[in-house]
Parts: structure tokens; C-alpha cells; sequence
């Protein structure tokens, strides 16, 4: 199966050793960024935040309550995603306010959608709402992975991690956010052993139901 899409997810694989020597340059990084930004999400509301961290002793702290994984504070760049921990009427009514503005549209023709989504986060329990926003944080990792595929970046998305500490040193808390997941953005070493491994995926019957 030959396309481009296809070359790109083959080649891109879950770096275990980034080369600390190279640096992803700053347009890339602004076009891995857009990416983000341009994801889907349930209704638009982009109920997350993304970190991106720079500080060297932030990247240490990190990687000690990160398993230790090295590409940490190897890679090129690190973003921590981070979902909402409390999404209400506040963001529905600020998320409204920018379609209105964006699409010149009264924000009183948006009532109706805005009290389907009122309805919709405010009838969650608190349980379910954190998970309902950390789903979102993960369509926006699939988003990233292929943009840095296509720009030849590599990235490794993690969870392994402890989520409580990462909270606690990047005092996620109290923004009202909690991380969901860590990616390591850089190039490759060139004697990182996993870029040479087939990637072992399911076949087509078992992953696909055609009914
Ligand atoms: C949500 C998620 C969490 C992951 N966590 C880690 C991690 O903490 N450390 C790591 O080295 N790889 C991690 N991986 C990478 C997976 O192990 C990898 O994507 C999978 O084995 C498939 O291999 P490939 O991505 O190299 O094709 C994670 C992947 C995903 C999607």
C-alpha cells in the first residue's frame, strides 16, 4: 500500500533515545503547535491545555516521577497535555463568545448550542467529566503524531508517568487542569535499536468488523 500518509506512519515509530545534539527548529515547532490547535474535539471546546516545557530543571523533575525515561530530558521539546478538570458554563460561555466574534454571528443564535453543551458537561458527574476531557487530549495526540511524521520530527507520546506528581510540580491543580500525557518531540538517534523493529499491529480481520 503506497501513500504518503502511509510512508509517514511507517517511519514514525515511539523514540526511546532522541539525539540531545539536535534541535527542532522554531517554524517547525509553531507548525506542530497549529496542528494542536487545529484538532477536532467534542463540539469544538478544546477542553485542555498544553504545556510546553522548557526549563531544564522542570524537564529533570519531571522525568524522576516520568520512569525515569530519558527522552525527558533528550529530546528536543516536551509538551505535557492537560485536560480540564472542572469544565463548566464558564468555558461553554467563552467558547461562544469566540465563535460569535470568529463567525460574526449574534451570540444570541447560539443559544440553542450553547445550552446543548451547558446540558451536556453540567449533567456529568465530576468523575465523568474528567474523563470526557482527557479523552480529548488524546484525539489531539494522534493530530500531533502524524504532523510530526509528515515534518519528519519524532515523538514519543507517554503515560508513564505519575500524574499526581506531575500535577503537584507543574502546580497543575490549582490552574484547574491535570496531565494526561507527556510527548517527547525531537530526531532520533541513530542507534536508537527500536526505529529498526517491524511495527507489530493486528491484521485487517481482527481489527475491522464489516457488518
Ligand atoms: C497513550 C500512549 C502512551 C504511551 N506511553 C509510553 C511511554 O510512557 N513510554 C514509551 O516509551 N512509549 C509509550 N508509548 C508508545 C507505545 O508503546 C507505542 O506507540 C506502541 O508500542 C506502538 O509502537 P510504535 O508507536 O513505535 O509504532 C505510548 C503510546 C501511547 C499511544
Amino acid at each position: 500500500m503506497e501513500h504518503t500518509i502511509i510512508e509517514n506512519l511507517n517511519w514514525r515509530y515511539a523514540t526511546k533515545k532522541f539525539d540531545a545534539t539536535k534541535k527542532i527548529a522554531k517554524a517547525d515547532l509553531e507548525i506542530l503547535k497549529e496542528a494542536i490547535r487545529l484538532s477536532a474535539s467534542a463540539y469544538g471546546l478544546q477542553p485542555y491545555q498544553v504545556i510546553l516545557l522548557e526549563d531544564e530543571d522542570l524537564r529533570a523533575q519531571i522525568k524522576a516521577v516520568a520512569w525515569n525515561q530519558a527522552q525527558v530530558t533528550e529530546a528536543s521539546d516536551v509538551l505535557i497535555f492537560a485536560n480540564m478538570t472542572a469544565i463548566g458554563l464558564k468555558e461553554v460561555e467563552s467558547y461562544i463568545e469566540n465563535m460569535s466574534s470568529v463567525r460574526a454571528i449574534p451570540a444570541a443564535n447560539l443559544k440553542g448550542f450553547a445550552d446543548m453543551m451547558n446540558n451536556a458537561v453540567t449533567t456529568l458527574t465530576p468523575e465523568a467529566k474528567e474523563v470526557w476531557t482527557a479523552k480529548q487530549t488524546y484525539i489531539a495526540l494522534g493530530t500531533l503524531l502524524s504532523a510530526a511524521a509528515e515534518l519528519k520530527i519524532d515523538a514519543t507520546p507517554m503515560e508513564g508517568f505519575e500524574m499526581n506528581a506531575v500535577n503537584q510540580i507543574l502546580n497543575l491543580t490549582e490552574k484547574g487542569l491535570s496531565a494526561t500525557l507527556i510527548v517527547t518531540l525531537g530526531y532520533r538517534d541513530e542507534n536508537d535499536a527500536s526505529q529498526f523493529l517491524k511495527k507489530v499491529r493486528k491484521p485487517n480481520e481482527e481489527l475491522f468488523i464489516t457488518l
